[in-house]
């Protein structure tokens, strides 16, 4: 592995706002994050599959009195987002190295306020529709982790995507989308407006090459 790699991986364990495997807060802190990480009892809002915290970084920025957890099974973005998140002094984010599909082991039901989705792998084959990110197995646990009225955020470059969430909430029942567009930034109404304010890593890629962004903002049951 290269050395710059080794040496983030070794920044990572010794900080205390990265939860990741053989630390001991790792698993320990479901229905705790607010006491026992953040050490308040604000809103608690996740981003699934942060990259390198682009989102997460900027929405702590914005909303100080919340609470801005980023999840990816890469360590070395996560570092990114750490690194940046110490460099703004910021006292409401952490990170923490995971898959997404063990979000139960890590979160308590009702402790998620909202969810943000930032271009998630489309994973475009049939054979793959389980790891999406929005598939019905991933709803089922969103819904669970969600408090009551919570909030689900899709952004995403994949027109396939936005259309398979769309059909796949239409066909369960209590959803509710309450803002979908399918080109994002030609939206002028103030209910993108959250939605526009922060750009990923990989949406600066997409919009450089003239890809629309697709958004989508749903609640489950
Ligand atoms: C296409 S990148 C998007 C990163 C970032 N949200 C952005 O927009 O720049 C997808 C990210 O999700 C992470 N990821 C994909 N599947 C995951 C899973 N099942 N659990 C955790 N992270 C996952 C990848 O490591 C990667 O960082």
């Amino acid at each position: 592995m290269p050395r710059i790699k080794l040496q983030r991986f070794a920044l990572n364990a010794a900080r205390p706002d990265i939860v990741e495997p053989g630390k001991p807060t790792y698993q320990q802190l479901a229905g705790r994050w607010r006491a026992d990480f953040f050490h308040n009892d604000h809103p608690l809002v996740l981003e699934v599959g942060c990259g390198k915290g682009e989102y997460t970084v900027g929405l702590a920025q914005r909303h100080p009195a919340q609470n801005f957890l980023g999840l990816d099974i890469k360590g070395e973005r996560i570092w990114r987002g750490s690194t940046r998140a110490e460099a703004l002094g910021l006292g409401n984010v952490g990170f923490v190295r995971m898959m997404a599909h063990a979000l139960d082991l890590h979160f308590a039901g009702r402790e998620l306020s909202e969810i943000w989705l930032t271009f998630p792998d489309p994973r475009p084959r049939d054979r793959d529709i389980k790891r999406r990110l929005t598939s019905p197995r991933f709803l089922n646990l969103y819904a669970q982790l969600l408090a009551p009225g919570g909030l689900v955020h899709l952004k995403t470059d994949s027109a396939a995507l936005h259309a398979y969430t769309l059909e796949t909430l239409a066909g369960r029942s209590g959803a509710e989308v309450l803002a979908a567009t399918q080109d994002l930034y030609a939206e002028t109404s103030a209910d993108f407006e959250a939605a526009q304010a922060i750009q990923t890593h990989f949406e600066g890629k997409y919009r450089a090459l003239g890809v629309p962004i697709t958004y989508l903002r749903f609640r489950l049951s």
